[in-house]
């Protein structure tokens, strides 16, 4: 049955905001796919729900707010206020997006956002989403404006621009821009080309045309902090320490006497998730290291001895690797090779489950932006990209309850959570390697051959990042088996052999990464070593792509 509430702003509602609003979208809705967190009101104290438009920059507003301790999630624009309830929103931030208000369908932002009186922050498409709603008006402008533009304040003592100058470069991504002010609202600063660059009411609703939480508008963070501890009287308790207790609290309830599984990789994901799970339940607890036979060079031998010199867990080793190169075998859709290699795992661990005193629970290092990146419930505005065989390939079916950790942090958290556990250095600041492994490094089919010339390529491409000191410096860095061959020239024979690419890129968080700019003779190096010593392999090309438009990994 529909119900249509009043659209609560500070005019009449009129029956074209009826048609557009995506709050009586949300009313009529029975059930949303969406759940929030997950953990209850106790656990997280505070939060901010982001309101995602559809900006690329997102996930980064998500970022900047945890790195001011506070705890925020991303959520879609028409959640409604069940489903955002759990995170106990002090406050919510409206994200940028592509859309134009008078677009038909236009998102907007749910009614329960005004109700509640909640501080807001709409940040550029937020803002005039906000102008929109309110009874402002936006228009088209006549000159777009992107890039760098100097902000001024209008005025002394906002509190959104406490600690800043009067004058603070900040970076802008918009055409439409505010004509006219909501009602109760002042302009609080302009720029050349935004006369009404940021606006305020004189309780709690603010709106920035300029881009807070990019790199570019250097004291982006301090409106932010402003933002969150001035304007949402936010305590700043999501930290590391504070997670600890509460995350092995929630396993604990969670498995109750059942025995868990931990899939291991040897990365600081499940390095991390174990610990917190042999924490909360011990000896419940079985790790099981899966060989799926798209391990780098000596990687097997290399978890093994990481993980019994450091954690004091029972590991138990599963070579698999004839059965998911099987599988794999014909395969040369990345989707599909993605979707076997999740499914696979699911199958080895459903296995062992049976064997170690019928397990029940199985524990992984997901982490937020693979949940992002596979479109789950959780991000349903975002486009799929890639099915991380973690989340999205799982299984129909699948017998074994999950118990995911670190479901929402981002990996530089996870690192911190790794410190706090007290684990080595060697664990906590590996470079991330993927779950489907080489698999999707090596284009094309997957054989025993193309592998073996990608393991050796891969640990030249390794050992000369290491002794030039830019392991730790770089996000990843790798190399991949392309599908092409190449004509060259060896000694003063003609040869045509395989062309191998290196990919170095630097990031945050994987959702967005650039092309490392290594220096020309650590390429010299990796490619003289790689012709020299790969004998299958005649051309190395480097990857200069970003992210996006490009992925980090090509598959
Ligand atoms: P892309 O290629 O999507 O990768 O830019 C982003 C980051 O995620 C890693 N990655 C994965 N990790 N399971 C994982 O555990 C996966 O299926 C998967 N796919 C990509 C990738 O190495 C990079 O760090």
């Amino acid at each position: 049955m529909t119900t249509k509430q009043p659209f609560s702003s500070r005019r009449t509602t009129t029956s074209d905001d009826l048609e557009v609003s995506g709050y009586l979208e949300i009313a009529t809705e029975k059930e949303s796919h969406y759940t929030a967190t997950g953990q209850t009101p106790q656990e997280v104290q505070e939060g901010i729900a982001i309101i995602d438009f559809g900006s690329q920059y997102s996930h980064l507003i998500a970022r900047r707010v945890r790195e001011l301790n506070v705890y925020s999630e991303v959520v879609p624009h028409n959640s409604r206020w069940q489903e955002v309830a759990p995170i106990n929103p002090k406050g919510v931030i409206l994200s940028g997006g592509p859309a134009s208000v008078y677009d038909t369908g236009a998102p907007l932002a749910p009614g329960w956002i005004y109700e509640r009186g909640i501080p807001i922050l709409g940040i550029c498409y937020g803002m005039q989403v906000l102008t929109h709603q309110l009874g402002g008006r936006v228009t088209p402008s006549l000159k777009r404006e992107f890039g760098h533009a100097v902000l001024n304040q209008n005025v002394t003592n906002a509190p959104i621009f406490a600690n800043l100058n009067s004058s603070i470069p900040v970076w802008m991504s918009h055409g439409d821009h505010i004509e006219q002010l909501p009602p109760g609202f002042k302009a609080l600063a302009y720029t050349d080309n935004s006369p009404i660059a940021v606006m305020g009411n004189d309780t709690n609703i603010f709106g920035l045309q300029f881009h807070p939480e990019v790199s570019h508008t250097p004291q982006g963070k301090t409106v932010l902090e402003n933002f969150l501890f001035r304007i949402c009287g936010c305590n700043g308790t999501w930290t590391p320490q504070n997670f600890v207790p509460t995350a092995i609290a929630q396993i604990k309830a969670q498995v109750g006497n059942g025995q868990v599984i931990c899939a291991l990789s040897g990365g600081v994901d499940s390095a991390v998730t174990a610990t917190l799970v042999h924490r909360a339940v011990g000896s419940q607890l079985t790790c099981i290291f899966v060989n799926n036979g798209l391990l780098r060079l000596e990687e097997a031998e290399r978890v093994q001895d990481t993980f019994q010199r450091n954690l004091n867990i029972d590991l138990l080793y599963v070579d698999a690797s004839e059965r998911f190169l099987t599988r794999l075998k014909t395969i040369v859709d990345p989707e599909e090779k993605r979707k076997i290699i999740g499914e696979e795992f699911i199958r080895v661990f459903e296995d062992a489950a049976t064997e170690l005193r019928d397990a029940e629970f199985l524990a992984q290092g997901t982490l937020y932006p693979d949940v992002i990146e596979s479109k789950t419930s959780e991000s349903s505005s975002a486009v799929k990209i890639k099915t991380h065989h973690n989340v999205g390939g799982l299984p129909k079916g699948m017998k074994l309850k999950l118990v995911e950790p670190l479901r929402h942090l981002f990996k530089d958290e996870i690192r911190g959570v790794g410190e706090v556990l007290g684990l080595p250095p060697e664990i906590i600041l590996r470079q991330p390697f993927p779950g489907p492994g080489l698999a999707i490094r090596v284009l094309g089919e997957v054989t025993k051959e193309k592998l073996e010339i990608l393991r050796a390529c891969d640990w030249i491409v390794i050992d000369e990042i290491k002794a030039a000191n830019l392991y730790h410096q770089l996000w990843q860095t790798f190399a991949v088996l392309t599908d092409a061959k190449s004509v060259g020239v060896m000694g003063d024979n003609r040869t045509y052999r395989h062309v191998a690419a290196i990919r170095a890129v630097s990031s945050e968080d994987a959702m967005t990464a650039d092309w490392a700019r290594l220096p020309y003779e650590v390429l010299a190096r990796i490619s003289n070593r790689i012709v020299n010593e790969v004998s299958e392999v005649n051309r190395v090309v480097y990857d200069i792509t970003s992210k996006p438009p490009g992925t980090i990994e090509w598959e």
